[in-house]
Order: structure tokens, then sequence, then C-alpha cells
């Protein structure tokens, strides 16, 4: 049999980047049109210099359900018209499978959701693991002043549905208004 070889790579968690990473997504305020409330705020970002939201750095594995896909997600601080900064979120495009994440920096909450409107956060913080079981779109938010880094991990043949999120949003944005943080639910379901 021709065998995939085991290979390793290096995290470095002072700083909570990959070394030498294959994949690095860069997702900038200009490519986050339509997530935001305030679409007006997102584009006096953009015209004041397209700052980044979030990266993405992987070592790609194949798209096979016996795979295991892994990497690291950093989303920076900022607001856009109060909102904390954030990830576009996803369901996964084979939407029974679950994906693991681990804290390594910063502070922040994971928002999954249910095509339902199910709502629940939890708790980004160093060594926290959050478990997002089956069918749970998922977004990351940063509430805190540095980067906030994470570690995930997810099968191979998982996939990625950002259009559904598009269309439906999340029923619940996280503001942060003179240093609080709070939830807004905008709609009940
Ligand atoms: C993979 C996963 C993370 C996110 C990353 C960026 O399934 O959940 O690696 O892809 O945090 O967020 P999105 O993909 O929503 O732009
Ligand atoms: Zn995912």
């Amino acid at each position: 049999m021709d065998y995939m070889k085991p290979f390793g790579v290096d995290l470095d968690l002072s700083k909570g980047v990959m070394k030498n990473p294959a994949t690095h997504i860069v997702r900038q305020a200009s490519s986050m049109r339509g997530h935001y409330a305030d679409a007006a705020a997102l584009e006096r970002l953009i015209a004041a210099g397209d700052p980044v939201h979030y990266e993405v750095a992987e070592q790609p594995v194949p798209d096979a359900p016996g795979q295991m896909r892994f990497g690291i997600s950093t989303t920076l601080p900022g607001t856009v018209g109060g909102e904390c900064f954030m990830t576009k979120g996803h369901y996964h495009a084979v939407p029974d499978t679950a994906e693991v994440y681990v804290g390594l920096r910063g502070q922040g909450y994971l928002l999954m959701k249910t095509v339902e409107g199910e709502c629940l956060w939890e708790e980004f913080r160093p060594g926290r693991v959050i478990y997002v079981p089956p069918f749970w779109a998922h977004r990351t938010v940063n509430t805190g002043e540095e980067p906030l880094v994470s570690f995930y991990v997810y099968p191979g043949n998982a996939g990625h549905n950002y259009g559904d999120i598009e269309k439906q949003g999340f029923p619940v944005r996280v503001l942060k208004r003179g240093g609080k943080v709070e939830f807004v639910k905008t709609r009940s379901k």
C-alpha cells in the first residue's frame, strides 16, 4: 500500500502562530461585507486602511473522512460599529461533522448556532477546549485587546458551507461598549 507519510509542524505557543504553514488565508475588512450590522461603519474601516480581521494557517491534508484537518485561527482585536471583530462563520458542508478548538491566546467566544436558530456560546481562553458538535455552525469573536488564537481540528472531508450563514447570519451579535461585552439577540430564532 502507498501510505501517506506522517508529519509534524511546530507551533510557537508564546506568539500563537504556526511556523511555515503551507496555506495562509488572510481576511480583511473588505471580505466581511454583509456580516456586521453596521455596514456604514465597515465601509469607513475599509476606506481607512482595510485592516485584517482574521488569519488561518493550515497544513492541508487529503479531503477524506479518515483524515484530520488542523490549523491555527487568529482573530484580531477591534470593533465595527461596536460589534467585535469575528470570523465569517460556517456550517460544515458535510453537516454531521464535529470540530475541536483549543484556546491558545487571547479572549473571546465561539458562537454556535443550529439551522433552527438555537444559538449558544463558549468562552475562549488559553487552555480552554471547545467541542463543536455535528450540525452546529460556528464563528469566533474576539472580545479582548490582543489577538485571539486557537488551534482547531476537524474531519478531512467536512468542507465549509458559508452561503447559509451569509443568508441567515447569527441570531446573536457580540458588542463591546465602554469596555463591557454585551450579547445582543437580533431575533428570537
Ligand atoms: C474549520 C474552522 C476554522 C475556521 C477559521 C476561519 O472548519 O472552523 O478553521 O475556518 O476560524 O473561520 P471561517 O472559516 O468561518 O472564515
Ligand atoms: Zn469549522
